[in-house]
C-alpha cells in the first residue's frame, strides 16, 4: 500500500463523485445499478479516510441541476441515499463520524428529510471525523442565499458593509464551520467544477482521475493524498518565502 506523510493530511477532501452512469453502461447495466455501485464506494471512501485520519470529507451527491434528470434516476438516487443513512447510521456512530449537510436540504423528498435530521441528531457529538454531504446542492445557490441574508442582516442593522470580508462571506456559505477543501478529487476523467463549492476551493489542490467512482478505492485516494503532498501550496506568495518561514 501506498506510503503517506502523517504529517502533512490534507485537513478536509472534497470530492465531486462522478461516473457512475458510465460504469453501468460499461457494464452493460441501468444508470441506477450504477448509483448502486457508487453507495458501495461512498462507504469504503468514508472508512478509508476516517482510518488514514482526514478530519473532514465533503462529498458531491446530488447537485441542484441534478433534479433535472429523469424522474426515475432522482427516485433511486432518494431512495439510494435514505438506504445509505439507515444501513450506515450504526456505522458512522461506531466509528465516532459526525454527519452533516450542504445545500437545500428542504428540497430532499420527506423521507430523505427525516432520516437526515435523526443521523445528524444521533451524531452531533461526534468528533472523530465530519462527514459532510452536498445535497441538492449548488454553489451559485448558496451564494445568492448569502447575498440576500447578507442585505437582509445589513437592513437589520445586524451586519455593517464596511466589516465584510473574506471570513464575513465564509461565514454566510453552507460551509460556515468548516474549513475550505485542501483537495478536490474528481473522478470519471471531467475537468470540471460543476457549481461546486465555488468560493472555497479557492486555494485548493485540484486532482482528476480517470477512474470512475463505483471503481474508486483507498489506493485512489492514497494516490490522490500522495499527489497532494507532492506539490507546494503557494497561496500568491514565491516558493522561497514558503520555504523561509
Ligand atoms: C455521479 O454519476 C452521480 C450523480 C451525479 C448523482 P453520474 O450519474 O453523473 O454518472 P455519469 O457522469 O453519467 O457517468
Ligand atoms: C456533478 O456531476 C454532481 C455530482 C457528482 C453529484 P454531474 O454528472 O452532475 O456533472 P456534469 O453534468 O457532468 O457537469
Ligand atoms: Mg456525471
Amino acid at each position: 500500500m501506498l506510503k503517506i506523510d502523517q504529517n502533512n493530511l490534507p485537513r478536509h477532501i472534497a470530492i465531486i463523485m462522478d461516473g457512475n452512469g458510465r460504469w453501468a453502461k460499461q457494464h452493460t447495466m441501468g444508470r441506477i445499478r450504477g448509483h448502486k455501485k457508487g453507495a458501495q464506494a461512498v462507504k469504503t471512501t468514508v472508512t478509508a479516510c476516517r482510518e488514514i485520519g482526514i478530519q473532514c470529507l465533503t462529498l458531491f451527491a446530488f447537485s441542484s441541476e441534478n433534479w433535472g434528470r429523469p424522474n426515475e434516476e432522482v427516485n433511486a438516487l432518494m431512495s439510494l441515499l435514505a438506504d445509505y443513512l439507515d444501513k450506515e447510521a450504526p456505522t458512522l456512530q461506531k466509528q465516532e463520524i459526525m454527519l452533516t449537510t450542504i445545500g437545500d436540504v428542504e428540497r430532499l423528498y420527506p423521507s430523505v428529510k427525516k432520516k437526515l435530521l435523526e443521523v445528524k441528531k444521533l451524531t452531533e457529538k461526534n468528533r472523530k471525523m465530519v462527514l459532510n454531504l452536498a445535497l441538492s446542492y449548488g454553489s451559485r445557490d448558496e451564494i445568492i442565499f448569502a447575498v440576500k441574508k447578507m442585505i437582509s442582516d445589513n437592513r437589520e442593522g445586524k451586519l455593517n458593509v464596511d466589516d465584510i470580508d473574506n471570513d464575513t462571506v465564509g461565514s454566510y456559505l453552507y460551509t460556515n464551520n468548516i474549513p475550505d477543501p485542501d483537495l478536490l478529487i474528481r473522478t470519471s476523467g471531467e475537468y470540471r467544477i460543476s457549481n461546486f463549492l465555488l468560493w472555497q476551493l479557492a486555494y485548493s489542490e485540484l486532482y482528476f482521475t480517470d477512474v470512475l467512482w463505483p471503481d474508486f478505492k483507498k489506493d485512489d485516494l492514497l494516490t490522490a493524498i500522495a499527489v497532494y503532498q507532492s506539490r507546494e501550496r503557494r497561496f500568491g506568495l514565491t516558493s522561497e518565502q514558503i520555504n523561509d518561514k
